[in-house]
């Protein structure tokens, strides 16, 4: 038996969050993983959509070259070469973090695992067992299936097998316009698909968005030929041979597609099962793993990050990041440990346009009883905005309460949404805006570099401060 100070089941985003941390806290550290260090994110999802969507882009620009003075002409995709870029990416990533944790003493060991009863040890199927003072489950979350619709893996698939790219889809209905759904219609239309529309049940594609950026990108999809229908109702997809038909109820009609590609993106499922959590009572009823705010379970020296945590965490990467820090130091007493806070955590989207937003939408500041105010700022204003041609703003929403510390209108600024380039990158300083409670006439103060897209966040926060610049 191996003997540690922290066992790790899971070696996703999460997973080797902790252990890289812990590392560093003069933690020992066992992991193990089934599968490929890195998880869903670096070689079934995130790295591996971002790395296909990349290549979407370059192909649109070269379709609008001409908008630049430049013939250029798109003469073939080579859908190998496309994949092997895909594969590139991932394996340096991959090479990268194995040698990290190598680097750090991490003992990665290969295997699935389940937890024994005393809630300490992971039997590797193996035959390892590793035992820890702690132990951290994270072991992620899988695709949901939608009740009727069966995947084959051809024409009916899910993210799963959509981000190995098998061929380009000449027509595609997307089921779910959540990031997943949203990010391949638009990769599929951006490769060349000549249909592609997307069914979402809820009123409004990007439904946890702020509405003004589901409009916005419903419109936006539109001019790019992608159709999108909510709220819509798959009501059945049928095989036969390469080609579903699928049947859709919208608007109190019925639609019928024939395509040769569904993607059914509804959604992700906690991967909790028959690893040994039911005997813990650690378990909502959905499968998810109930924590406090410190990560940890109701079963002692028991504590679980990323994908399968129970609302309010996220599903995203970059939380299992935050949860995995924060586990870490918990475990190893030391740092400071500050609970992850989910409305201050970035939500991205890698469409074309992109979207992103932190803290709260304006309804949601409505509910919670704000006075709000909002502002926006258009891309078509800003210098780098229409060099890049791009449509799009900055939205700023802040309470009308409050405390007046820097002779604003305003108070503190509740939420940041942005549609458009570079949207996800920009989102990082939007973010230091609502952490930190700033004001609009704090954030005004700032300088931003000129000529760049970043001045669209200066931008909205000077409207909302009362000082437009750019503004009519
Ligand atoms: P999601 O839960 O975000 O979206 C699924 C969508 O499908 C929802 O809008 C839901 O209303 C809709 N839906 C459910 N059942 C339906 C039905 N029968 N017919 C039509 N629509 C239906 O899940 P998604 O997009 O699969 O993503 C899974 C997780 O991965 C999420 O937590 C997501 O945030 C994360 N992710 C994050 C990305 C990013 O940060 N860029 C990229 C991809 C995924």
């Amino acid at each position: 038996m191996d003997a540690t100070d922290i066992v790790v089941l899971g070696g996703g985003p999460g997973g080797y969050a902790v252990a890289l941390r812990a590392a560093t806290r003069g933690q020992s550290v066992t992991l193990v993983e089934s599968a490929l260090v890195g998880g869903t994110c670096l070689h079934w999802g995130c790295i591996s959509s971002k790395a296909l969507l990349h290549v979407g882009e370059l192909l649109d620009q070269v379709r609008e070259s001409g908008r630049f003075g430049l013939d250029l002409t798109v003469n073939g995709i080579d859908i190998d070469g496309v994949n092997a870029f895909r594969d590139k990416v991932q394996s340096q990533l991959h090479t990268g973090l194995d040698a990290l944790l190598k680097a750090r003493g991490v003992d990665v060991v290969p295997g699935r695992g389940t937890v024994a009863d005393d809630g300490r040890t992971v039997l590797v199927d193996s035959g390892r067992r590793a035992t820890g003072r702690a132990l951290v489950v994270a072991t992620g979350s899988q695709v949901r299936s939608l009740p009727g619709v069966d995947v084959d893996g051809r024409v009916v698939i899910t993210s799963d097998e959509a981000t190995r790219l098998p061929r380009i889809p000449r027509r595609a209905l997307v089921i779910g316009a959540g990031a997943v759904g949203l990010e391949f219609a638009s990769l599929y239309r951006s490769l060349g698909a000549e249909e592609v529309t997307v069914v979402e049940a809820l009123d409004r594609i990007a439904p946890l968005e702020d509405p003004d950026l589901s409009r916005a990108l419903a419109r936006a999809f539109r001019k790019r030929g992608i159709t999108t229908l909510a709220p819509a109702l798959v009501e059945s997809v049928k095989v036969d041979g390469e080609t579903a038909t699928v049947t859709v109820a919208t608007g109190g009609d019925e639609r019928r597609f024939e395509v040769d590609t569904v993607l059914v993106a509804v959604g992700r499922a906690p991967r909790t099962d028959g690893i040994g959590l039911d005997a813990l009572g650690v378990l909502e009823q959905t499968g998810h793993v109930r924590v406090d705010e410190w990560c940890r379970t109701a079963a002692d020296g028991v504590y679980a990050v990323g994908d399968l945590l129970a609302p309010p965490a996220l599903a995203l990467a970059h939380a299992g990041f935050a949860e995995g820090f924060l586990v870490a130091d918990v475990i190893a007493e030391v740092g400071r440990g500050v609970p992850v806070d989910y409305e201050q955590v970035p939500r991205v989207t890698y469409t074309a346009p992109e979207v992103a937003s932190v803290g709260l939408t304006e309804p949601q500041a409505v509910q919670a009883g704000h006075e709000v105010a909002v502002s926006s700022y258009s891309f078509r204003g800003n210098a780098k905005g229409i060099i890049h041609g791009s449509d799009g703003f900055v939205k700023t929403v802040v309470a009308r309460e409050g405390e007046d510390r820097a002779g604003g209108e305003s108070g503190q600024v509740l939420g940041v949404h942005v549609i458009g380039p570079h949207a996800t990158d920009l989102i990082a300083e939007a973010q230091l805006i609502t952490s930190w409670g700033a004001l609009p006439a704090e954030v005004a103060q700032l300088v931003h570099p000129h000529p760049t897209l970043a001045e669209a966040v200066g931008e909205a926060h000077l409207a909302a401060a009362g000082t437009p610049f750019h503004t009519h």
